[in-house]
This record gives C-alpha cells, structure tokens and sequence, in this order.
C-alpha cells in the first residue's frame, strides 16, 4: 500500500487531502485493485507517519466520492469486483477465440482445420469394467495404448519402448508439457514459419521468444535454420508434415541434415506429426526426424484427433525414458491423467480390422474436397493462387495483396470464416495470405466460395468508384 501511493506528501492542499488523491490514483493506475482491502485507519497512520484523523479524513472522503467503501465489521474494501484478468499470452490467439465462442449456422467456419465427422469409423464398444482399472488409471495412459503407439511409431523407423509414450489429452497438450519442460520465460525457441497456431499460443504462455525460421515446399528452409540455432535456442518446434498451414513434408535430405545439427548444438527438439494420418501423397512416409537421433531428447508429439476426429482428445509424446518421465510429471499438473473412455475408444479403434480401409477411404474424401476448393476458388476468385496439398487439412491460399485481414472481416459479414497469418506466424510476411479449411462437407465449400466471391467482388469491401480496390494492395 505504501509503495502504491509513492511519493504522496508533494502537492498543495492538506493532508488528508493528499493522501485521498494518491489512493484515487493508485486505483486508477490499477496499483491497487478493485476489492482489494485498505489497511485499518491505524495502521496506515502508523505506515505513512500521520496521524489516525488524517487517514479517518482520507478514508471519509474516498468513501464520499465512491473510489472506497466500509463494510460493516469486516473493514474498507476499493470499491468495485476485482476483474477476472490474465497475465498477457495466456489466452491464445484470435483463433482460440474462434474455438471457444463455437459455431453458429449463420457462418461456415473455414477459419478451423479439425475434423468434427466420425461417420466414417467403424463402430467399437467401451465398457466401463475394462476402463475402470487402476493401472489404466495413470497420468502414462493406458498400458495398452502406450504399447501400441510404441509398436506403431516403430513400424515407422523410430524404434519406441511403451516406457517412452506419454498418451496425452490431444497433441496440443503434448506440445504444451514439452515447452513447460524445456522453456523458462525469455528463453528463444526456433518455430517453422506460418505455423500451426496453438504451438505459438503454447510457447506464449511459457514466456518464450520465438525465433521464425521460413517454410518452402521442403519444409523448414536449411540456411535459416542454421542460423537460428548458431543464436542456442533452448529448443525447436518443427512439423515434419503433412505441415500446417501449406501441407508440405520436410524432405529427407533436410530431417537428416537438421538432425545431425541438433545434436552438434544440443538443442532439444518438438517434432510435431499431428497430421501424419491426414496424409494421401503417392510415396511412402520418411522416417520421422527424431528416427534419426533416438536418444536425443526429442518430443514426437502425435494426435488421434487428426486419425480419428477431433473431440477424442487424445494424443502422445514419445521421448527418451528419462526425458519422458519428467514429461508426464509435467502432464500430471495439468489433468492428473488423460480420460480413460477416450483412450480405449482410440485403441478399440486402431485395433478394429477395418480402421485402415476406413482411414483410407477418409483421406480419398479429404483429397476430393481439397481438389473441389481448389477447383471452386480458381474458378470464383481467379485472382488467388493456392495449389491442392497431397495431406494435411488446410489450403494456404495467396491474395493479390495484402489485404487479408480485411477481406477476412468483410467474408464474416458475409457468412464465412477465415484464417488470416495473424496467429499462425509471429512475422508479418503473410499479410497476403488466408488459411482454408477444405475439410468440410462439399455443399458447405460451394456455399463458401460463393459467398467469398461476393465479399470479394462487393460492395462494401470495395473503395469508391474502384472494382477490385483489395486486390494489388
Ligand atoms: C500441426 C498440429 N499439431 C497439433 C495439433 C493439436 O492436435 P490435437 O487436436 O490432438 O490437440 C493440431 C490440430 O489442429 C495440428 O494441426
């Protein structure tokens, strides 16, 4: 209370007065909070070295003019309810906004990648006997779904014990404990760029700097990157791919190449596949880049929200056994365990004979839907550029211009939501670029593009006696 009202005595008037203006002050300055408890009339006295009727004098007038209020028997309050306030970074991007608000039937959201539809799967059954169990019952997950990540994440050239799995609630918790583990405030972390946003509303909440390395067809670009480690970042978060928001894979020469330099620089490593299983590129799957450097103390975070659909919410890490062991500590502060309903719903599905036909027969629809979007906007918006991705979830689409934050409010007037750059990148290189959804169904992506065309091509998007006043600028 004292340091808040600072160097009160300077000024003209009496006493009382003063001291009345510096707690007015200090409000207003948010130096005290709204609700907060004054100090007893004494006791201020005694801090501030007046005597008691100076303070009763202040204290009468603040409760005159309303700044302070006295509660019968329990003292004097600042008037007013404190606010709900979050220190900065806590909240995520405008993106996250997007997620929490949720849908309404007025907008076609193309402005979040998830998939909501599960008709495709096959249908499983979970019985409360088999999952009420106690070792099921763990912050590790269900032994059962550890062992089968494991044997999974082998079968693709990155040999895994179950001992090194974490099942988590979703990839993005995967990505949060990694960072709770790896980063302190201030510390720089080299993130590929655009991104996926919740990485950056991750690294945000964990006080971290972000370092942008760029992104071209093959992934994260070499030259920057080692740039970006000769800094010692106290870690990398990259994709592997299918990558969000373009849909690339980091090729096999750069996993290799950056793998060998992570090591050299001892820079521990995210390696995020979330979308490993939205994938329908003709060649088979590179190994993942932690494949390359086993023992490194790499993060392979991975999502069955991406495999199945996105309101399972479970996903894993895999890391070296004492690097895990200290992830899953982490993930115990958050949810104490990932729900175990939803785990043995995800290992009845992977275990069911026909989940590979399904998940196949899913991504040939996704690969038609990117195909229609690609095909609807050349035709409608002539003037964008984006080509179909062989995976992923998203089109990375280029403007004219770098109008897309204005565009994107004037298609929600028209109904549709979009993704800008803002929240996939810490730069502002993409201000020409919009971040597509296709995986929605096909009448939705027609009623979309239709809809974008007109804010596009409409009125109140255009100056003045311009026809196309967004594009070029
Ligand atoms: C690249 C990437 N990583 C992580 C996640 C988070 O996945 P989950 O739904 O499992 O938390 C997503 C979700 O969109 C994603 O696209």
């Amino acid at each position: 209370m004292v340091d808040a009202l600072g160097g009160w005595t300077t000024g003209s008037g009496p006493l009382y007065r003063l001291l009345a203006r510096a707690v007015t002050a200090a409000v207003e300055r948010g130096d005290l909070d709204r609700g907060a408890r004054l100090p007893s009339e004494r006791s201020l006295a005694a801090a501030v070295d007046v005597s008691r009727g100076v303070v009763v004098a202040a204290y009468d007038e603040l409760v005159a003019d309303g700044t302070i209020e006295r509660r019968q028997g329990s003292g004097t309050f600042v008037a007013g309810s404190p606010e709900v306030g979050l220190p900065p970074g806590r909240e995520g991007s405008a993106l996250f906004g997007r997620l929490v608000e949720g849908r309404t039937d007025a907008v076609i959201d193309l402005s979040i990648s998830v998939l909501h539809e599960a008709r495709w799967l096959p249908d499983v059954t979970v019985r409360a006997a088999d999952v009420a169990d106690p070792a099921a019952d763990s912050p590790w997950g269900i032994p059962a779904l550890r062992e089968r990540v494991a044997r999974g994440l082998s079968a693709v050239g990155l040999p895994t014990g179950a001992e090194q799995v974490v099942i988590t609630t979703g990839a993005q918790q995967g990505i949060s404990i990694a960072a709770g583990c790896w980063v302190r405030p201030g510390d720089a972390v080299v993130v590929d760029d655009p991104t996926y946003p919740g990485v950056l509303s991750a690294l945000a909440a964990a006080g971290a700097v972000v370092r942008p390395v760029p992104v071209d067809r093959d992934g994260i670009v070499l030259a920057e990157m080692e740039a970006a480690l000769a800094d010692r970042p106290a870690l990398v978060y990259l994709q592997t791919g299918p990558h969000s928001p373009t849909g690339t894979h980091l090729s096999r020469h750069r996993r290799a190449v950056i793998a060998r330099w992570l090591v050299e620089r001892r820079v521990p490593l995210i390696e995020d596949v979330a979308l490993e299983s939205v994938d329908w590129s003709a060649t088979p799957p590179l190994r993942p880049l932690a494949a390359h450097i086993p023992d490194h103390p790499a993060a392979v975070v991975g999502s069955f929200s991406k495999q199945f659909w996105a309101g399972l919410r479970v996903g894993f890490v895999r890391a070296p056994g004492p690097v895990a062991a200290r992830l899953v500590r982490v993930k115990a502060t958050h949810d104490l365990g990932s729900s175990t309903v939803s785990q043995a719903m995800a290992l009845a599905l992977l275990e069911h004979p026909g989940h590979s036909r399904a998940l196949a027969r899913r991504n040939r629809v996704l690969a038609r839907r990117a195909d229609l979007l690609v095909a609807l906007l050349a035709e409608a918006l002539p003037d964008w550029r984006c080509s179909a991705p062989d995976g992923g979830l998203s089109l990375w689409v280029q403007l004219p211009g770098p109008v897309a934050a204005r565009f994107a409010d004037a298609a929600l007037r028209h109904g549709v939501a979009v993704a800008t750059a803002d929240g996939l990148s810490v730069t502002g290189r993409h201000r020409d670029r919009l971040r597509l959804t296709f995986a929605l169904p096909e009448p939705d992506l027609r009623e979309a593009v239709a809809r974008l065309a007109t804010a596009w091509n409409g009125a109140d998007v255009s100056a003045p006696g311009r026809r196309r006043p967004l594009a070029g600028r």
